[in-house]
């Protein structure tokens, strides 16, 4: 009987798409409003939709890939010698799995004139090890100090199909007062081709691979069978063999790291609230003051069947032509913030950060990328650079303005 009925309104709802889809179809693909979760973890609507190449059951596999992101490493699972926590997920989750958290991550190094300079064995200075003689700790020579807080990475598959091009289209439209740079980034899995980075607080990634790879090696000290990503990290620029028990590479055929692209692919976006009210005349105010040049609101994804990635990934019908709300442009700005690391961008982006997605900014309550501005009006201020004339017409507005302009905000 349910059947029956499922029938119907499926032939039903053909019948009211069919014409427009094949309209639309004439000229491109028709682009559809990605599904968008609650984050709240007592609601089971991560899953998107994705199929997934070979896999006899979707939803099976994507539960699997999001126990893989939760699953806690240990020695024998070559955790260390030198990292920063023991799974994906004790980072990445606030609201549901996937998303942000206050865990910080710690980067020094210093200038040499006006070349930045990463501490021994790399800016990224890991806050743990398998044991007190390999802590890694910074020397007065690295006086530069960055900490990093985490970012949600759910909707990130989204993010990773909006074509290069798109991206770039995007920025060369904007003011030049507050023109983004965008940064060409090596893909772990590739070797060889370069992508638009979007990931990241300095837009170190271009793809979710790259990211689970980077973060398997950096924050849990996992090294995958990726010529980049093949050696254990040193301990301050000393060899940590000695406290290496486990073979590199650990995730042997990188089945772990493709496990974690697996779930963040499969995640749906965070849902934009519908403001009604205060928040309403917020969003009106977003866009009139200017927020909106660098906090792009809306990309539609690349279509289906789009190979991006060096060749290595085709977008899935579940992430093809998907209109995505993110609030970011994916670039590098100086808004006065810059914590003068250098990563893939080169020493002109050191003073630059990518403009956090605002999307699940309502899960959030440190922000910046230091996680230093408490409320959300503390944040707007610290905006500079850049920013500034859009920030000096954030302080001409009447408090009654700015606080619809913050509700706006509390709904993303
Ligand atoms: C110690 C905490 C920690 C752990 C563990 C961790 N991350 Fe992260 N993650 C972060 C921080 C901090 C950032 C921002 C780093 C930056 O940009 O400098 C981040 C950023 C990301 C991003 C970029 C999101 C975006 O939209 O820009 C992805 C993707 C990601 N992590 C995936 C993973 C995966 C997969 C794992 C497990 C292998 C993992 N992370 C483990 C802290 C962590
Ligand atoms: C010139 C580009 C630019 C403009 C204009 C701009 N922003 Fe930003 N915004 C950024 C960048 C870059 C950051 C990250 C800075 C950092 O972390 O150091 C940021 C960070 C934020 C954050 C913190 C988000 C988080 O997850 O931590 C909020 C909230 C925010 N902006 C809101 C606004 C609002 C509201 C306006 C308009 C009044 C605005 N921005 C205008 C580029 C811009």
């Amino acid at each position: 009987m349910r059947y029956l009925k499922l029938v119907v309104a499926l032939l039903f709802g053909l019948a009211v798409v069919q014409p427009f889809a094949f309209t639309r179809s004439v000229e491109g693909q028709a682009a559809s409003e990605a599904p968008g979760t609650d984050m709240d973890q007592h609601t089971e609507d991560l899953y998107n939709n994705i199929i997934y190449p070979g896999e006899p059951d979707n939803f099976v596999h994507f539960k699997e890939a999001m126990e893989e992101f939760s699953a806690v490493e240990d020695v024998d699972g070559g955790i260390g010698p030198v990292f920063n926590a023991q799974s994906c997920r004790e980072c990445h989750q606030n609201g549901d799995v996937g998303g942000p958290s206050q865990v910080r991550e710690f980067r020094a190094g210093h200038l040499n004139g006006t070349t930045f300079v990463d501490a021994p064995g790399g800016s990224l200075i890991n806050q743990r090890a398998t044991a007190p003689e390999i802590v890694e700790r910074v020397s007065t020579a690295d006086p530069i100090h960055a900490p990093r807080i985490s970012l949600n990475t759910l909707g990130d598959g989204f993010v990773e199909c909006i074509a290069d091009q798109t991206l770039r289209n995007n920025v060369a439209a904007q003011p030049a007062a507050v023109r983004g740079t965008l940064i060409n980034v090596p893909l772990i899995e590739d070797g060889t081709a370069t992508r638009v980075g979007r990931f990241g607080w300095k837009d170190q990634h271009g793809s979710l691979l790259s990211f689970s790879a980077d973060a398997y090696l950096n924050e849990m000290g996992i090294t995958t069978n990726f010529p980049a990503t093949r050696a254990e990290n040193t301990s301050n620029g000393n060899s940590v063999a000695a406290f290496d028990f486990v073979a590199d590479p650990e995730d042997t055929d990188n089945t772990d790291v493709k496990l974690f692209a697996d779930f963040m692919r499969g995640t749906r976006v965070p849902r934009t609230g519908s403001g009604s009210g205060s928040a309403a005349n917020g969003t009106l105010i977003f866009d009139r003051i200017g927020c909106n040049q660098c906090h792009t609101r809306t990309f539609v994804t690349s279509p289906a069947g789009t190979v991006i990635n060096g060749g290595t990934f085709t977008v899935p019908a579940a992430l093809g032509s998907k209109i995505i709300h993110p609030f970011s442009d994916f670039a590098l700005h100086d808004v006065g913030t810059g914590d003068g690391i250098v990563q893939n961008g080169g020493q002109g982006t050191r003073n630059q950060m990518r403009t956090p997605p605002l999307w699940a900014v309502r899960i959030r309550n440190e922000l910046m990328h230091d996680g230093e501005s408490k409320t959300l009006n503390d944040a707007i201020l610290r905006h500079a650079g850049q920013a500034t004339t859009i920030r000096n017409a954030y302080n001409a507005l009447s408090s009654g303005e700015k606080a619809d302009l913050i509700n706006f905000l509390r709904t993303l």
